[in-house]
């Protein structure tokens, strides 16, 4: 089993298991990560192990400065204005693949781009540190919900990884948002973090949408975030045993016979809503009921990778979980 140390006591231990090559789970502003030593072929492959993950999905290379991010990709000045702008945190940018970058091409997956990110916090200390860059997914069992917590990432993954560093629960409470520059402009590939508007107030244009030809962000298959219940979206009226997931003041209609009842947010504030969307997913599916109904959440800002998730999660499974 996995040890849960918390953060300020972590430092060396999560050092001396990434030097020898072995994975740690890791607290970030956005989820907890699984993180290796990127240039390591050995422990990004230790990784897709842990997670159950399919070797065709790319990570994220986590970096804890600028020059550390210019090693590895190729920055247009678009890229270069968003990093400064937003890193520290919750955006992945994805540019071209320096030659020579020293990035294991499982990385990568083979791709000749890749996607950076510089996260706050205790990630970034361990990656000035460590002095390299860490490959790091979300610290979840392929399929599943991402963890936002210590305790969630042990109770999923703890059987088969020797590391949890335990920050808490983490500030964000859903993945970064990844975005690409093309010819000068900026193309959404998963919503997140930081919010579209946000992004366009720095490109001066709206962003593209939609993924290009060609693999972009695979992680973004149907059932990526499913739970194990069944998700019934935009519920005005609750059933029968039913769990329900509130957004809001206001309650679906019969609400009072729900199994169990969460609410993201009772004020109907965006922000502390995605700070939930995991943890009240998880803990409604250990309810034991076998839907769970959500109330409609508004799409702006990052109402939007809000229901990007939700919808994820309610896909038809092609390749259920157990
Ligand atoms: O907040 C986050 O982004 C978290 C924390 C741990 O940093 N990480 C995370 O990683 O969500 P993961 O592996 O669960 O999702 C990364 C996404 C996947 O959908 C993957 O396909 C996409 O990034 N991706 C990675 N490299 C890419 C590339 N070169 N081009 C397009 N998409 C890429
Ligand atoms: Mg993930």
């Amino acid at each position: 089993m996995a040890e849960l140390i918390a953060a300020d006591k972590a430092m060396d231990a999560a050092l001396a298991l990434l030097r020898a090559g072995e994975v740690v789970a890791i607290p970030t502003e956005t989820v907890y990560g699984l993180a290796g030593d990127a240039t390591n072929g050995e422990a990004v492959a230790r990784i897709f192990e842990a997670k159950g993950r399919p070797r065709f999905n790319p990570l994220i290379a986590h970096v804890a400065d600028m020059a550390m991010a210019e090693r590895i990709g190729v920055f247009d000045p678009l890229s270069r204005r968003l990093a400064e702008k937003f890193w520290p945190g919750p955006l992945t940018l994805v540019v071209p693949l320096r030659a020579g970058s020293g990035i294991h091409p499982l990385v990568t997956a083979g791709l000749d781009t890749i996607a950076l990110r510089m996260p706050k916090g205790f990630g970034g200390t361990l990656i000035a540190r460590l002095g390299r860059p860490l490959a790091a997914p979300s610290a979840n069992t392929s399929g599943k919900i991402s963890s936002t917590s210590g305790e969630a990432v042990a109770s999923d993954l703890g059987g088969r990884i020797p590391l949890v560093v335990d920050g808490g629960a983490t500030p964000v409470g859903l993945e970064s948002t990844i975005v690409k520059v093309e010819d000068g402009k900026v193309r959404l590939l998963r919503p997140g973090g930081v919010a579209a508007s946000e992004i366009e107030a720095v490109a001066g244009a709206p962003l593209l949408r939609g993924a290009t030809a060609g693999i972009e962000a695979p992680g973004m298959l149907a059932s990526h975030y499913a739970p194990g219940a069944v998700m019934r979206l935009n519920a005005g009226i609750v059933g029968a045993g039913e769990a329900l997931l509130g957004f809001g003041p206001r309650r679906a209609e019969g609400w009072q016979q729900a199994r169990a009842f969460l609410n993201l947010s009772e004020s109907g504030d965006l922000r502390e809503a995605a700070t939930n969307l995991f943890a009240h997913l998880q803990a409604l599916d250990r309810s034991g009921a076998g839907m769970i109904a959500v109330e409609p959440v508004p799409s702006e800002e990052l109402g939007e990778a809000i229901n990007d998730r939700l919808a994820r999660a309610a896909a038809p499974r092609d390749n259920p979980h157990v």
